[in-house]
């Protein structure tokens, strides 16, 4: 008798932080998720990029980056990109800052299978409550914090789902 054995690859997840800029929010949620990933050991790749093409090329915010580092994590090599339609095919889950970015994704989309692989981010936390992670970008300190504190709460609760 032949015993045929079926080893299933395992699918390394890919995950976009999507928000307006690419210079606030997701490069923040992109530097949050990738060290948790390494935390938590999980094989990952994290990428962000913003709706809007205005920042293109630029590092992130400086508040972004000094928030960060307070943290003791350097985000400051990032540099922001536009989110491409082609981003649906390279990545298995797209997580949207707030509304605006996730109804312009959204619109973006193809198909169905495409949509489904768009989710506000603040859900992880509290299921269907559409939250926005606020846009910091005309604020504060004081908004970076309440944005990590935000983002680190949802990236550990991605992390939990893809154990
Ligand atoms: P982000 O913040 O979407 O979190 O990167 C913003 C950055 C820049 C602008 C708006 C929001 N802007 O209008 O230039």
């Amino acid at each position: 008798m032949q015993i045929f054995y079926y080893f299933a690859p395992m699918k390394i997840q890919r995950i976009l932080m999507v928000c307006l800029g690419n210079i606030c929010r997701s490069p923040m949620a992109e530097g949050i998720m990738r060290n948790v990933a390494h935390e938590e050991e999980l094989e990952i790749e994290v990428d962000s990029a913003g709706t809007g093409g205005w920042h293109v090329g630029e590092p992130p915010d400086e508040r972004a980056v000094r928030k960060m580092q307070q943290k003791g994590l350097d985000i400051s090599m990032l540099r922001a990109r536009q989110f491409h339609v082609s981003d649906f095919e390279k990545f298995d889950l797209i997580f949207a800052m707030d509304v605006h970015n996730y109804n312009d994704i959204i619109r973006m989309a193809r198909n169905a299978e495409e949509k489904n692989k768009v989710q506000m981010i603040l859900n992880k936390r509290k299921p269907g409550s559409n939250e926005s992670v606020p846009d910091p970008y005309y604020g504060g300190m004081d908004g970076f914090e309440h944005v990590y504190q935000l983002l680190k709460e949802a990236c550990y609760i991605i992390a939990g789902e893809l154990k």
